[in-house]
């Protein structure tokens, strides 16, 4: 099977938090799972550079926007890769293939006659002397009430909006009542497409029902045609005759990366060939894991321009979106410096510490807390007595008892249950997996933890050792090969230690694929140990997040 998997781009105008890591780490594991299994797989993301909330940062800073983006674009790459982040391509919205993929793109679709143009009536401010879209502006949503939705999507409802549809608009760099202005804009006709995305949708039955109902309550209210064209100067210039000095509105540009980036991939690799395989296949599954405030972009938007192509590109086979992650209960807020930033996660703890607990309490079906206590209660019972304590216990005792020497023994009927049990357990990781149950499937992973310790402890091969040494010798084996097999399983959610674990226990390569995770070893003389995790103290970390931020080692909010 050939899947595209992708997360959703992060706008780069900041350090993504531990909100939006979500959608990466877990776009992450299930790369690994595809891999694990023998699939083939092209993962990729890249850095959202144009839009709004990115102009509005550097024009308050008084910098050119591609400096920004230059900057916070390197800085974030080598967070994703400092996090484990296996993207075969991480690429950015200003890179020159994604630019003229676009371009060629939205001509094609506008030949197909899927595209008018039309003036309208557009908020301006007469202050700042520009028009006022998306995110340059700020009222009430006509839906909810919600009085800081802004001129493209309410934050609270997640409803798509023009900007004259709010109610009291504000410009967002000045706070200036605008005026009404005319202006020439492209539209993509969206309307169009309703019927077969209807079908769509509800053929699809791997959806979340969060993103099933949203995007057929959105069709049964009646899609309206959505405007492609910005009088912005930051962003990919429109291609259409006559659109010289306009750009495309971010959104629409941004979701067909996901197609540049595996052509961008596939270019370098010098096998374009490649690149058909995946996209113009039927067959070819594409999975991206979202937020949930991006459902319709994916569920809707994306899978129309696609039909609207005519380039046979393949629909998405899963839209995993998740809900929100709040922090101590509520909301993060870069502004009042609420949550903890990658760089800081980073600066506190190892990625897999937080790659743990952020899949731990993955959002699935409904909002999830980041709170100190808990996050501490987890990784020192869980990831460090319930899995690190299993894998000292074992290798130690391989180490001091058997000169470092896994025994060459036979497994007894004990031992060879011990393993059936945590097979079992392995078939559920996977088929939770394949479900797209990621947070299960972790907490599958520390029941096959708890299964080896129940036999360890049970089984006390330190008395056997003295009594009864074959018996301990089964013992030892069996737990070896326990270990072996959690290490192949937990590659997929802590990489670094999955990799540690395999050279400790004087294994070759990478941990193996699922299908050889439970073959048998013997005889293997096992290498340095020392333990994978350590307990941590909440107290200590907030002082310690507190010093960072004193300290400024990080880069964060850029501030
Ligand atoms: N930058 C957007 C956000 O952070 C997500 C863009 S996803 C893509 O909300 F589809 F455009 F790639
Ligand atoms: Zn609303």
């Amino acid at each position: 099977m050939r899947w595209i998997i992708a997360s959703a781009w992060p706008y780069i105008n900041a350090v993504p938090h531990l909100g939006t890591l979500i959608q990466v780490l877990s776009s992450d594991v299930y790369a690994r799972y595809r891999r694990k299994a023998g699939d083939e797989v092209i993962f990729v993301s890249g850095s959202d550079e144009h839009g709004t909330p990115i102009e509005i940062e550097a024009i308050k800073k008084g910098v050119n926007p591609r400096e920004l983006t230059n900057k916070m674009h390197d800085y974030v790459s080598e967070l994703f890769r400092k996090f484990g982040i296996s993207y075969d391509n991480y690429t950015r919205t200003e890179s020159p293939t994604h630019i003229e993929f676009v371009k060629d793109f939205y001509l094609n679709v506008y030949k197909n006659g899927h595209i008018f143009e039309r003036e309208i009536e557009q908020l301006y401010c007469p202050n700042d002397k520009i028009f006022l879209p998306d995110r340059f502006v700020v009222g009430t949503c006509p839906y909810c009430g919600y009085e800081r939705a802004h001129g493209d999507q309410c934050d609270r409802c997640g409803r798509l909006l023009n900007p004259t549809d709010l109610i009291n608009p504000r410009c967002a760099i000045c706070g200036a009542k605008p005026i009404v202005k005319r202006t020439k804009h492209w539209f993509f006709d969206l309307p169009k497409f309703s019927d077969q995305l209807k079908e769509y949708i509800e053929n699809n039955d791997q959806l979340p029902d969060n993103a099933r109902a949203t995007s057929l309550a959105m069709i049964k209210d009646g899609l309206k045609p959505r405007s492609l064209t910005r009088d912005n100067k930051w962003g990919i210039p429109a291609p259409f005759p006559g659109a010289e000095g306009k750009t495309i509105y971010v959104w629409m540009e941004a979701v067909l990366g996901y197609i540049s980036a595996v052509k961008e991939h596939f270019d370098r690799a010098g096998k374009p060939d490649e690149f058909e395989k995946f996209w113009r296949n039927k067959e070819t599954r594409s999975v991206y894991f979202i937020g949930k405030d991006n459902i319709p972009f994916h569920t809707i938007i994306f899978p129309a321009l696609l039909i609207a192509s005519g380039e046979g590109y393949v629909l998405p086979y899963n839209v995993a979106s998740t809900e929100f992650l709040l922090y101590e209960g509520d909301k993060f807020s870069k502004s009042e410096r609420r949550g903890i930033w990658m760089d800081e996660a980073l600066a506190l703890l190892p990625a897999d510490y937080w790659r743990f607990y952020m899949i731990y309490i993955r959002p699935e079906r409904k909002d999830s807390n980041f709170s100190w206590e808990d996050f501490e209660a987890k990784v020192n019972d869980e990831l460090n007595d319930t899995l690190g304590n299993l894998i000292h216990r074992v290798l130690s005792f391989i180490s001091s008892k058997y000169g470092g020497e896994v025994p060459n023994a036979d497994l007894d009927d004990e031992s060879k249950r011990m393993l059936d049990e945590a097979k079992e357990l392995a078939g559920k990781i996977e088929a939770n997996l394949e479900n797209f149950r990621l947070r299960e499937s972790l907490r599958d992973l520390l029941e096959i933890a708890r299964v080896g310790n129940r036999f360890f402890n049970s089984r006390e091969p330190w008395r056997d050792i003295k009594e009864n040494k074959e018996r301990a010798d089964s013992t030892i084996l069996a737990s070896f090969n326990l270990l072996k097999a959690i290490a192949c399983y937990m590659h997929i959610f802590m990489p670094f230690s999955a990799e540690k674990l395999w050279n400790m226990m004087g294994l070759q390569g990478e941990p193996a694929k699922f299908s050889e995770a439970f073959n048998i070893m013997k005889g293997i003389r096992i290498g340095r140990i020392e333990p994978l995790f350590h307990k941590v103290n909440k107290e200590e970390l907030i002082r310690k997040l507190e010093k960072i931020r004193e300290g400024k080692e990080v880069l964060s909010s850029m501030e």
